[in-house]
C-alpha cells in the first residue's frame, strides 16, 4: 500500500516586517493552499492577556491564555470571542508584548499544536520564526526571507498609516530593532534559518519579484520529484 504522506508545507520565516506575511498570502493564493500567520497567534495570546487583566510576566496564566484561545481565521477576518480583531492586533504594543510573551517555553507549547493542525491537502504556507526549525521541521521548502532594516521600518511605517495609526518612524525603527534582537536571542526557538532553508533579501524586490522567486523554488522542488 502506499504510504500517504503530509501535505506539502512552504516555511517562511524571518524577521519583523521582512514581509513574510504578505509573500505568504500570495504564494497560498496562487497555490490555492492554506496559510498560517503564526505571528498573530502570539499577538492574539498578547491580547489575551491585556483583557484578562493577566499578570504578562506569569508564565503560567499567559500559557493558559494561549491554550484557550478562541479564534476563528475568517478570510481577512480574526474573531477573538466573536469579535474581528484582525485590525487590533498589529498595533506596535501588542506586537512588543507578544515577542516578551513568546520567549516562554510554555506559551510556545501552548500554541504548537495549533499551528500544525493548519496543515491539510493540498498544502500550507505558513509564515514566522520557527516555522522551519521547530513547527514544521519536515517541510518541503524552507524560506528565510531577510531585507534591511531601514527598508522594514519604511513598510511598517506605511503599513501602520494605511490602518489608520500614528507612529514615528525613528520610534518605530528603535523598537523593531529590539523586538529583533529579542527574537533572536532567545533561549526558545530564537529567530534564525533552519540549516536546509534558503535566505532572500528583498530589500531591493518588488513583492512580486519575492513571490516569483518563491514560487519558482517550488516548482523546482516538484519538479525533482518532491
Ligand atoms: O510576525 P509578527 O510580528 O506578527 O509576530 C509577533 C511576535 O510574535 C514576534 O515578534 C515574535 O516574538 C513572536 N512570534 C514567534 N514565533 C512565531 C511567530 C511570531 O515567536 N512563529
Amino acid at each position: 500500500m502506499k504510504e500517504s504522506r503530509p501535505a506539502p508545507v512552504i516555511t517562511i520565516d524571518g524577521p519583523t516586517a521582512s514581509g513574510k506575511g504578505t509573500i505568504a498570502n500570495k504564494v497560498a493564493d496562487y497555490l490555492e493552499w492554506a496559510v498560517l500567520d503564526s505571528g498573530a497567534l502570539y499577538r492574539l495570546t498578547a491580547l489575551g492577556v491585556l483583557r484578562s487583566a493577566c499578570n504578562a510576566d506569569d508564565v503560567a496564566a499567559v500559557a493558559k491564555v494561549a491554550r484557550e484561545l478562541d479564534v476563528v481565521f475568517r478570510g481577512a477576518s480574526i474573531l477573538f470571542e466573536g469579535e474581528d480583531v484582525a485590525s487590533a492586533i498589529r498595533e506596535e504594543n501588542i506586537g512588543n508584548l507578544a515577542s516578551r510573551i513568546a520567549a516562554h517555553l510554555p506559551v510556545r507549547e501552548a500554541l504548537l499544536q495549533r499551528q500544525r493542525d493548519f496543515r491539510r491537502p493540498p498544502g500550507l504556507v505558513a509564515d514566522g520564526r520557527d516555522m522551519g526549525t521547530v513547527v514544521f521541521p519536515d517541510a518541503p521548502l524552507k524560506i528565510f526571507l531577510v531585507a534591511d532594516v531601514a527598508a522594514r521600518a519604511e513598510r511598517r511605517h506605511k503599513q501602520l498609516k494605511e490602518k489608520g495609526f500614528s507612529v514615528n518612524l525613528t520610534d518605530l525603527l528603535e523598537d523593531m530593532r529590539a523586538r529583533d534582537e529579542r527574537d533572536r536571542n532567545r533561549e526558545n526557538a530564537p529567530l534564525k534559518p533552519a540549516a536546509d532553508a534558503i535566505t532572500i533579501d528583498s530589500s531591493a524586490l518588488s513583492i512580486d519579484q519575492t513571490v516569483k522567486q518563491v514560487l519558482d523554488l517550488w516548482s523546482n522542488k516538484v519538479s525533482q520529484g518532491e
